[in-house]
């Protein structure tokens, strides 16, 4: 099929206005599926199926006939969600334009904001798609009027289709071929594509999603990569209809999966440009890696299973190559590791993985932030070989009178609200510590407010709140907006004097009494009474902010028996101690292994 021909297009949408099933509706249309199949083809991880949502890119590439002519569309599904920007503005690239879809009922939405952006930025062409008009109370009119506010979009260039029951699907169709154009792309030598994707396979290792920009590739070529210069021979081609179909060459504007024995994410780099063995081209996009913002520990739930765990987050890595991986130890869950994620629900979404995929069972730790530390004491300086230590293990905080100065990571989020929740969702960002930058009304009914908040505020919970608080109808959207100045401390618990490490963690100062209560408090009802009494303190620095006191209590299990039967008596006893072994002693006390899981758990 000549380059005129083709069309390389992707749907962004924000979560649950209809991305997938529309993706299925253009796929049995154009007979690359069977009709009525059900499921999401494009949305093949159980993970995805569970949560309804996309998470990995894939790519369909299908046949569909315009006018007595044969198109070939690549449709490159990109992820609705937040945290995976990375994956949408990477899947974008490969793309010549976009389908806008808008859910005719909620509305423009915080991703359909950020997406929007990130397609303007790019110059794709946007063909704006109005979804779920079957529905009796969806109001295109009005969705079409905030697209004109919001983007300037022509309301006569709006689509209204239903992608559940299948009609306007052929005229959107007909819109990709007619608006977007066919790539910009040369099919004489030298070969030249760009990675957009990539996964694991067990049989065949890395396997490469390239969209090719010049020239072509045959099966047995030797390929290179442009950033590791190692080069790899090509060992199989194959397209995705959506399901692999082999082909001996590939040619430019063409989107395929290719083979060549890569075996992990070192080696297979989503942005990465691949070219011919020896020969020189100009690099697909400049690449610019997502940094992780979010850190959390993970540890087998016995270290037992210590290597099968290794072995899955080697393997899902590879797939989502924006983790970053450190290896951390615990006293209390000992050998694990500290996990970088771009997001709370890329975290989430990782660590369902790990144990649906894998079957592992692992302990997550409450995540956190990279602070950053600007030390003054000339002395640790020169131990630490810098002036700026980046830090998210509390264990490491510094003492205060070696520090100049304390920053913390700040977003830019988005919010869109029905105007009825505005006065909740306003408390909301105050109480997180944000600060409201503008706001502006998309209808009489509809706002758009942007806040700059500490991103500590809003990995825990912000959005489940937001959610709550609006019954559903806000919608949330964050980018990094930099380092700040900040005030924070270490706040620490005491056993009866005694700092328990793993329990201290940083916190804004404005925080402190609140997070020390609730941690003395949840202590309380943790940890089992014992011989001697317990108190448990929250300190910051020498200053105790909050206190609790566990009585004492002995727990004779013996007590019920009449003299005797030794034997039996011994049984006990033993029992007891069996039970003593999986604890940790701080200063007499026995904190059990599940009172940590408990309380380092997200
Ligand atoms: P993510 O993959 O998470 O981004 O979601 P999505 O945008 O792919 O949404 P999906 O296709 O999973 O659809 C979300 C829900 O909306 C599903 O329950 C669909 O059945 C429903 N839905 C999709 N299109 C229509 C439509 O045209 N009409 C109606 N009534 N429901 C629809």
């Amino acid at each position: 099929i000549p380059v005129e021909r083709i069309r390389n297009f992707s749907i962004i949408a924000h979560v649950d206005h209809g991305k997938s099933t529309l993706a299925d509706r253009i796929l049995e249309l154009t007979g690359a599926i069977a009709q009525n199949s059900g499921a999401q083809v494009l949305d093949s991880l159980q993970v995805e199926r569970e949560r309804g949502i996309t998470v990995k890119a894939q790519t369909a590439s299908i046949f569909h006939t315009y006018k007595n002519e044969k198109y070939l569309l690549n449709l490159i599904d990109t992820p609705g969600h937040v945290d995976f920007a990375n994956e949408v503005s990477r899947s974008l690239a490969a793309c010549d334009g976009v389908i806008l879809l808008v859910d005719a009922c909620h509305g423009i939405q915080a991703q359909t904001v950020a997406n929007y952006y990130l397609a303007k930025m790019r110059n794709l062409v946007i063909i704006p798609v109005l979804n779920k008009i079957d529905i009796k109370h969806a109001n295109p009119e009005r969705v079409c009027k905030d697209l004109y506010n919001l983007f300037g979009i022509d309301p006569n260039s709006v689509l209204k289709i239903s992608a559940k029951l299948g009609t306007g699907i052929d005229a959107v169709l007909d819109r990709v071929i007619e608006k977007i154009t066919p790539p910009q792309v040369d099919r004489k030598p030298p070969f030249r594509a760009l990675i957009f994707d990539s996964w694991f396979d067990k049989y065949r290792g890395a396997l490469n999603l390239i969209c090719v920009l010049n020239g072509s590739l045959r099966v047995g070529q030797e390929i290179q990569s442009m950033i590791t210069k190692k080069s790899y021979p090509v060992k199989g081609i194959t397209i995705l209809r959506p399901k692999e179909d082999p082909i001996e060459t590939i040619s430019a504007g063409q989107v395929g999966l290719i083979a060549c024995n890569m075996r992990n994410s070192k080696e297979s780099i989503i942005g990465d440009t691949i070219h011919l063995k020896n020969e020189t081209v100009k690099a697909a996009i400049r690449f610019k890696p997502q940094q992780p913002m979010v850190f959390a520990g993970v540890y087998p739930a016995d270290q037992s299973k210590h290597v099968p765990l290794r072995g899955a987050i080697e393997k899902l890595v590879l797939n989502d190559s924006a983790v970053t991986v450190n290896v951390d130890s615990s006293p209390a869950l000992g050998q694990g590791w500290r996990l970088g994620f771009l997001g709370l629900l890329h975290m989430e979404v990782f660590c369902q993985r790990l144990e649906q995929e894998y079957g592992t069972e692992p302990i997550i730790t409450a995540p956190s932030v990279t602070y950053r530390i600007i030390l003054k004491n000339p002395k640790m300086i020169k131990q630490m070989g810098k002036e700026c230590l980046e830090l998210s293990n509390a264990a490491l905080f510094p003492e205060p009178f070696n520090v100049k100065e304390y920053y913390e990571p700040l977003v830019k989020g988005t919010i869109i609200t029905p105007t009825e929740y505005l006065g909740q969702i306003i408390s909301l960002c105050v109480d997180r510590r944000g600060i409201q930058e503008s706001s502006i009304n998309i209808d009489d009914d509809r706002i758009l407010m942007k806040y700059i908040l500490p991103l500590s505020e809003i990995i825990l919970d912000f959005n489940d709140h937001l959610k709550s608080l609006s019954s559903g109808y806000a919608s949330f959207n964050y980018e990094d907006h930099g380092y700040h100045l900040t005030n924070i401390v270490r706040l620490d618990i005491h056993l009866n004097g005694r700092p328990v490490e793993e329990f201290c963690r940083i916190v804004h100062v404005s925080k402190a009494t609140t997070i020390a209560r609730e941690m003395v408090a949840k202590l309380q009802e943790l940890i089992p009474r014992q011989m001697v009494q317990i108190a448990i303190q929250a300190c910051v620095g020498g200053k105790v902010l909050a206190r609790e006191t566990i009585k004492a209590y002995r727990k004779d299990v013996t007590a019920k028996l009449y003299g005797g039967d030794v034997t039996r008596r011994m049984k006990l006893l033993k029992q007891q101690a069996e039970g003593k072994k999986k604890m940790r002693m701080f200063a007499n006390i026995r904190v059990p292994h599940e009172t940590f899981i408990k309380v380092l758990k997200r």
